[in-house]
């Protein structure tokens, strides 16, 4: 893929915790790219840099972090070079997250409704906000009336659908989502999954998914990437890495997944 297909083009990514003979790198020398319409998953087991990685894109990253090389082209600009008004703009309108936790997203004293009319009040001035909210949660598939609803008055998949809605809100060209259904049941993980899925060919989203778990990439996933101790090691097509994995790492990450041992 030529450069002018990706969306995101990371290169030698590093980021660090504490200095000197104590430096933690927890990013180091980390490339990948997403190419338009195309979803690609980091995995790799807890602590192998993955949420650090795609918070560093937006320089989201903790305070504690230093982010010590590297490139992030986006639309044709590097994202760490970028004033904090620019990251600002680009964050709230080109690039949306969603996490693991979608209750610690929303504000529980506020409608799902208006929680997602405010993300439109910030991003897209002069739209008429109730029509647009009752399509985005037509989009991921949940009845309008549930706009009326407060958050603890919903099931965690139907919190996560929202939160995707209000994702899409300003829509974005870049959905990062960081573990966004190992919260949730296995049934549900399927849904949410399927409409990731359905979104990116509807809508022609990107996406970078971040997972420890290697079940969840195969239907979803374009193009993976496996992550151990803050390094890539070892890149490819989902179907090439599904079916010869070369790094032992990733063959032990893919047998902690029981329907993807290799066929005898
Ligand atoms: N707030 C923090 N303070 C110090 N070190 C941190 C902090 N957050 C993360 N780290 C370090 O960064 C590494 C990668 O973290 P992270 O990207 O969150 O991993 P993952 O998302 O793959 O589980 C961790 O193993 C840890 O050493
Ligand atoms: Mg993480």
């Amino acid at each position: 893929m030529d450069d002018h297909s990706n969306i995101l083009d990371v290169k030698n990514l590093s980021l660090h915790f504490g200095r000197d003979d104590a430096v933690v790198k927890a990013v180091d020398g980390v490339s990948f790219t997403v190419g338009r319409g195309e979803t690609v998953a980091l995995v790799g087991e807890s602590g192998s840099g993955k949420s650090m990685s795609a918070l560093s894109i937006t320089k989201l990253t903790p305070r504690a972090a230093r982010i010590a090389g590297g490139q992030v082209i986006f639309g044709g600009e590097d994202m760490l070079l970028m004033n904090d008004a620019r990251l600002r703009h680009i964050r709230g309108s080109r690039i949306s997250y969603i996490f693991q936790e979608p209750m610690v997203s929303f504000n529980p004293v506020f409608t799902i409704g208006w929680q997602i009319e405010e993300a439109l009040m910030l991003h897209r001035r002069g739209i008429d906000r109730k029509s647009e909210v009752a399509r985005l949660l037509e989009l991921v598939h949940l009845p309008v009336r549930l706009a009326s609803a407060f958050p603890h008055q919903m099931s965690g998949g139907q919190l996560q659908r929202c939160m995707i809605a209000m994702a899409l809100a300003c829509s974005p060209e870049l959905l990062v989502a960081d573990e966004p259904t190992t919260a949730l049941d296995v049934t549900v993980q399927r849904e949410i999954l399927n409409l990731l899925a359905e979104l990116r060919d509807k809508v022609g989203l990107s996406v970078l998914m971040i997972t420890h778990n290697f079940g969840i990439v195969s239907d979803l996933a374009d193009r993976v990437y496996v992550m151990q101790k803050g390094k890539v090691v070892e890149e490819g097509s989902t179907r090439q890495i599904l079916d010869d994995p070369q790094h032992a790492y990733t063959k032990q990450l893919m047998a902690a997944v029981p329907r993807l041992n290799p066929k005898k």
